[in-house]
């Protein structure tokens, strides 16, 4: 094969599901880039496709097969043109579905789990000489980490850093400790290294991930374990890196260290997703989270009493089973109370395997529904304050991209909202300091002013939503 038939394979990866799982799709692309896969624009344009797939809700699966009975005729288009397609599915449905993904779609070459993905080109070679179908969904005893390549030459100005996996929290409505396995935190000199490579090839801003991220406990160079907080004290000592996230946390693993650094450490961005799930403690129990509202709340408390002007962000679940009205006032409380600067909310999924979907009392659809729309009414108003309670700030914006306008460029402000400036005097990369002038549907729009040393930045007062 010449060098030039090699170089025309392309590689398409769709991806749904968490951040994780953009990750994930970021590193199987790196470890199929010495085997000459380039980026396709979309699946007609490639010679394989990876379905990154997500297990959280429901229709996963028969979202996932509709999508293969689509590019199962894209594959047999390219059948008649004496060429083949290799079509793989990855991700937590293929954890969880396994061989009955090849069950009900024969014509997929592979299916393999989350902890699979640095045998990838061994299992492309498999594929590729003896046709058929691959199935990796082991929990291999070599942690993958271990064999992904360095991330690509060229970064992001805001990059994914995978730095724990999996989950022993086993709440009663969630797959993930079951596709993702038990936790799993990296080493310390991994991540730094992993760090350290992403601002070479620039990033600026990183978001640590995890499943339980402040559960993190990876080996610390000196000996001993390094808690999040201890990461992030050593990752903040990266020039060139000028902003700090992590996502997803639990509250029982706030803890007192990891709360005091958001006063302390200026690269820590004041933005926390902190899911809650519900307000009611009986429902907390149920769910297994290992925490009440009060422990939520003393953990609010306090982030807010290091870092006043705090963004939070939190998942909840309405229609648990045995939810009750009473119990979903109290969730309505507690968002009243905390005040939110964004929010996801879902209605409860059962989960085929999970202790809640076996659970009495499941309430019906049309409730949850009514639940969640009353829900989501009154997240909808917190969002809309507190995105119009930044007009007429001063902020630090880090730009990442182009606008559609030219010299418009967009970045993010330190809690994450989206702004576009008109010809800023900073490039990609850099931060500018920016009045917000208005708000719109999904961002806000400002304005560059010069940076005086004299004029501090608004770092604002306690302006959380009061709804
Ligand atoms: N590890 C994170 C969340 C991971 S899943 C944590 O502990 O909070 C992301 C969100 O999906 C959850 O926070 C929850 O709100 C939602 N979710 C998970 N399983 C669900 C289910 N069975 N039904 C509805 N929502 C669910
Ligand atoms: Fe799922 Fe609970 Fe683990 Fe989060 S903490 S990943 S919700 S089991
Ligand atoms: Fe979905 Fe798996 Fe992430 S189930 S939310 S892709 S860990």
């Amino acid at each position: 094969m010449s060098r030039a038939d090699r170089l025309a394979k392309k590689l398409f990866i769709k991806t749904y599901g968490c951040q994780m799982n953009v990750y994930d799709s970021a590193r199987m692309a790196d470890v199929l880039a010495p085997l000459d896969y380039a980026a396709a624009d979309g699946p007609e344009d490639a010679d394989m496709v990876i379905l990154n797939t997500c297990h959280i809700r429901e229709k996963a699966s028969e979202k996932l097969f509709s999508e293969l009975g689509r590019l199962r005729r894209v594959k047999a288009t390219r059948e008649t043109e004496g060429r083949t397609l290799i079509l793989a599915v990855a991700g937590c449905v293929a954890q969880a579905e396994g061989a009955e993904i090849f069950r009900r779609a024969p014509y997929v070459d592979l299916v393999f789990g989350p902890q699979a993905y640095h045998r990838l080109p061994e299992m492309v070679a498999r594929a590729t000489r003896a046709g058929g179908g691959v199935l990796d969904t082991d929990f291999p005893v070599e942690s993958k980490f271990d064999y992904l390549p360095q991330a690509s030459k060229e970064s992001p100005v805001s990059a994914f850093l995978s730095i724990q996996e999996g989950c022993d929290k086993f709440c009663t409505f969630c797959v993930v400790p079951y596709t993702r396995g038990a936790e799993f935190s990296r080493p310390v000199s991994a991540v730094l290294e992993e760090a350290q490579g992403l601002v070479d090839a620039g990033a600026r801003e990183i978001t640590l991930l995890g499943q339980n991220v402040n559960a993190y406990h990876g080996e610390h160079p000196v000996g001993g374990r390094a808690t999040l907080a201890g990461l992030i004290d050593v990752l903040a000592g990266i020039e060139g890196l000028l902003r700090i996230r992590y996502t997803t946390s639990h509250p029982r693993d706030m803890d007192d260290d990891l709360l005091a650094l958001h006063g302390s450490e200026p690269k820590l961005m004041p933005f926390l997703h902190l899911p809650v799930q519900s307000g009611s403690d009986a429902v907390l129990e149920r769910m297994n989270r290992g925490h009440r509202v009060e422990h939520y709340l003393e953990r609010v408390a306090r982030l807010r009493h290091h870092r006043p002007d705090i963004a939070l962000s939190s998942d909840f679940i309405v229609g648990f089973p045995g939810e009750t009205e009473a119990d979903f006032e109290a969730t309505l409380a507690l968002v009243r109370e905390v005040g939110f600067a964004q929010a996801f909310s879902f209605k409860f999924s059962p989960r085929p395997g999970t202790p809640a979907a076996m659970m009495e009392d499941q309430l019906p659809e049309a409730e949850k529904e009514e639940r969640l729309a009353r829900l989501q009414v009154l997240l909808t108003a917190q969002k809309q304050d507190w995105n119009a309670a930044t007009v007429g700030r001063r902020l630090p914006v880090l730009f990442e991209s182009a606008g559609r306008h030219p010299g418009q460029l967009v970045g993010r402000s330190p809690y994450l909202q989206a702004v576009h400036v008109e010809s800023p005097g900073v490039a990609i990369g850099e931060v500018a300091e920016v009045v917000i002038t208005a708000l719109h549907a999904n961002s806000l729009a400002g304005r560059e002013v010069a940076s005086s040393p004299a004029a501090a930045p608004d770092k604002g007062d306690a302006t959380r939503p009061c709804v």
